[in-house]
């Protein structure tokens, strides 16, 4: 760590003070999930990673994002092997009792992805279909609600791209994730003729930052997210992972 005696007023510095002194996150991610999380080059990037970087920032924390995967990323948390993660996570009552969540800092909703001209229309018509979902997400818990818990017509998978795959090859009538991801991927891959459908039937989510059970960093990345939201930065962010 870098702190040296010449370091002065450590009671009741500004962030700038603090910033040498503070540790290294480290934070881990799902990163198979674009625009939010992905893969570049071998480099973890996306909407989530400039916001966190972001926030970690303002709080004076310099951050190492790790691609871990989804289940994995539960593990890292509960274990305090990692600091924090972001994920495109919603904030659940299930998942509050073993974890503590940062304000929400982005709404989405679950999306159903269709080959175009697909008789789905509708989450009701996902009723006696093959359903493709990554395990243990919302939209796996939306597909238990409809086809019943232990459906062998929900696939699960352990990331969302396997999932798409498991569509694209036909061993399933759709995919149900979050709406930015399964957009994204149909605007991307206009040679492949997806449709996007949404229904009301699937709740309004938020994501929020996970971290262990009773982790100090809590209060200070909310104070961040708060600034963060302020002064423009959330802003940039979105626009450039968004447009408009
Ligand atoms: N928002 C959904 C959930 O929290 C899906 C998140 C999946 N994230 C990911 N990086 N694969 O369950």
């Amino acid at each position: 760590c870098g702190s040296s005696p010449q370091d002065e007023g450590s009671e009741g510095a500004g962030n700038a003070e603090d910033t040498e002194t503070k540790k290294t996150l480290r934070i881990v991610t799902d990163a198979a999930y674009a625009p939010m999380e992905y893969q570049d080059k071998g480099e973890v990037v996306g909407f989530d990673i400039d916001f966190i970087k972001a926030v970690a920032k303002e709080a004076g924390y310099e951050v190492n994002v790790e691609h871990v995967g989804w289940d994995p990323i539960f593990v890292e948390i509960e274990s305090k092997r990692a600091d924090l993660a972001v994920s495109s996570i919603t904030i659940n009552d299930d998942r509050k009792q073993s974890y503590d969540f940062s304000h929400p800092y982005f709404q989405s909703t679950n999306k159903i992805l269709v080959p175009e001209g697909s008789d789905i229309k509708s989450a009701e018509d996902l009723k006696g279909k093959k359903v493709a979902v990554q395990n243990g997400t919302t939209g796996q818990a939306a597909m238990d609600a409809l086809l019943g818990k232990n459906s062998p017509d929900i696939k699960k998978f352990e990331d969302n791209n396997l999932a798409i795959m498991e569509m694209e090859s036909g061993g399933a009538a759709a995919v149900v994730a979050d709406n930015m991801v399964v957009e994204e991927y149909a605007k991307n891959n206009p040679d492949k003729n997806l449709t996007v459908i949404e229904d009301s039937a699937f709740d309004s989510e938020f994501y929020g930052v996970l971290f262990p059970k009773g982790s100090e960093l809590v209060g200070e990345f909310n104070d961040a997210i708060n600034a963060v939201l302020e002064n423009g930065t959330y802003t940039e962010i979105y626009k450039k992972w968004f447009g408009n």
